[in-house]
């Protein structure tokens, strides 16, 4: 059986337009001052932003792969960290953040946006090597095991972003309320669209 494509002028296409847009509500920024790094920046990367991407073809002034170790930056380089949609295209999300605590300086703000586990942004590109829950995220600051990560982080902030019906029906403010009760019993009735976390590093 072929799947169902609207049409490009279709009030369903429209409508599917008008709901996948939401996204671009939803983008990184930085929350102070000091020299930013983008990390995965593709072709949007911040303004002002030092990116990296494994892709020349990119917006990248420095083309690195973020499965190889150490990154190409010196200790305590940058006060603001961008990773939007990049978390789960690495093979070691654990060594990845120790290794962006490391660039970090102290009390430096790594900010993350990664698909939800019920999204189907979680799904939709074949490159995603993880998925994440909101739990997830905040073992970055308590570690199940003290040798998975033995670095110091602070979630300041920790959010599910909706598609705007589930935002309108007040789902959104419930489930950010609940988030655990939500992820065990709701997600998949109810997808999320985004985590977005704010984590100040200790040093
Ligand atoms: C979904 S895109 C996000 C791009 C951008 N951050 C944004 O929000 O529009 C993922 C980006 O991560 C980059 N990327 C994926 N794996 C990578 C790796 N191992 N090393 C460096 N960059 C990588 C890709 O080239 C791509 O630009």
């Amino acid at each position: 059986m072929s799947a169902v494509i609207p049409k490009p002028n279709s009030l369903a296409a429209q409508l599917r337009r008008r709901l996948l847009r939401k996204p671009e509500h939803y983008r990184l920024t930085p929350s102070g001052p000091g020299p930013i790094l983008d990390v995965g920046c593709g072709n949007a990367k911040y303004p002002g932003a030092v990116g990296l991407d494994i892709s020349a073809d990119t917006q990248a002034d420095v083309v690195a792969d973020l499965n190889e170790y150490p990154y190409p930056f010196e200790d305590g380089a940058f006060s603001q960290i961008l990773c939007q949609d990049v978390i789960e295209h690495v093979r070691e999300p654990l060594r990845f953040i120790a290794e962006l605590h490391r660039v970090a300086a102290p009390g430096a703000r790594i900010h993350l946006r990664t698909p939800h586990f019920s999204s189907v942004l979680a799904y939709g590109d074949v490159t995603h090597e993880h998925i994440f829950s909101a739990l997830a995220i905040r073992t970055f600051e308590k570690s199940l095991f003290s040798h998975y990560l033995a670095v110091g982080l602070r979630v300041v902030d920790l959010r599910l972003d909706f598609w705007d019906p589930l935002r309108w029906i007040g789902v959104a403010a419930l489930a950010n309320r609940f988030q655990g009760p939500y992820e065990s019993l709701f997600a998949f009735r109810f997808p999320a669209m985004n985590i977005r976390a704010e984590l100040e590093v200790l040093k």
